[in-house]
């Protein structure tokens, strides 16, 4: 829903302003969604606003770079930055509003709270990024109390964040529906994130392999490969393709994300590979045998 003057969607950057836009809507007993974004919006953002927006009336997209899921050494001061193209990328979406608040806003002085998530979030992306999880649970924690929707969207693409959402979610009875948007590729299949930008246009091309080598697992698993035979040798074909290093290619329960011995469930294939500096999430459904 864009101002009929300057046809962007209107902006919010107080949590008092955004609680005063939701509960005018609340009151004309409209449904509200929420999609937590970082900015630097692609077509899988979009992608989560055109889908929330058939499970609700309005949609609230919020812009924040969370510096507390950022550990030490990563790119929090060259994650891309850019309100006014994502302003203008919104316009043609079913969003009605943005929610862009400072670090202030968000983290006040004296904050002192975080919200902490056992069991799915020891491995993979928590166990390689000390504190990430703790950072993500703490700031949608925040933005579903302060936005107070019926309904949120995260992206599978995150799909360790996703579990760990759900997790929170349930625990803390907060009352609001989660759903899952399915991971976006771009043309050649590479799932698409804001940080494939940081790729040059050489590790751009070899970054295309990832999903390819990722559907051969998936095929070979369910044609009766062994699980770990299907990891090593995908790992292998990364780094011949030209990725840096492989931080894993993990075959686990799609729920628990607990490492399976077999092939005998539905699975999800858990893959990072570096590139240049940039790593790579991807993941794909392996079906049950
Ligand atoms: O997936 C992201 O962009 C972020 O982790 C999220 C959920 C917006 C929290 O900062």
């Amino acid at each position: 829903m864009t101002s009929p003057e300057t046809g962007l969607v209107p902006v919010v950057h107080t949590v008092a302003d955004l609680r005063a836009q939701v509960s005018a809507w609340k009151s004309e007993g409209l449904r509200v969604g929420l999609v937590p974004t970082m900015g630097a919006l692609h077509h899988g953002h979009l992608s989560l606003v055109d889908a929330i927006a058939g499970h609700v009336d309005r949609v609230v997209v919020s812009i924040f770079v969370n510096p507390t899921q950022f550990g030490e050494g990563e790119d929090l001061d060259k994650y891309p930055r850019q309100m006014e193209a994502d302003r203008k990328a919104l316009s043609d979406t079913p969003a009605s509003l943005i929610f862009a608040p400072t670090v202030e806003e968000m983290y006040p002085g004296g904050f002192a709270s975080t919200v902490s998530v056992k069991g799915v979030t020891e491995g993979f992306e928590g166990a390689l990024r000390p504190g990430h999880f703790d950072g993500v649970a703490t700031i949608v924690t925040k933005l579903l109390m302060q936005c107070g929707p019926d309904v949120a969207i995260f992206g599978e693409k995150d799909y360790q964040q996703l579990a760990v959402i759900r997790r929170f979610v349930a625990d803390l009875d907060i009352p609001v529906e989660i759903l899952g948007g399915a991971l976006i590729r771009e043309p050649d299949g590479l799932a698409a994130s804001s940080r494939n930008a940081y790729l040059s246009e050489d590790e751009r091309r070899v970054a295309g392999r990832f999903n390819v080598i990722l559907k051969d697992l998936v095929t070979a698993v369910e044609a009766g490969k062994d699980l770990r035979t299907a990891e090593a040798e995908a790992g292998k074909k990364l780094i011949e393709a030209g990725f840096d290093t492989v931080d894993y290619v993990s075959i686990v329960d799609p729920d628990s994300l607990a490492p399976l011995e077999s092939h005998d469930r539905a699975a999800r294939v858990l893959a990072v590979a570096r590139l240049g500096g940039v790593r790579l999430l991807d993941n794909m459904a392996i079906g049950a045998p």
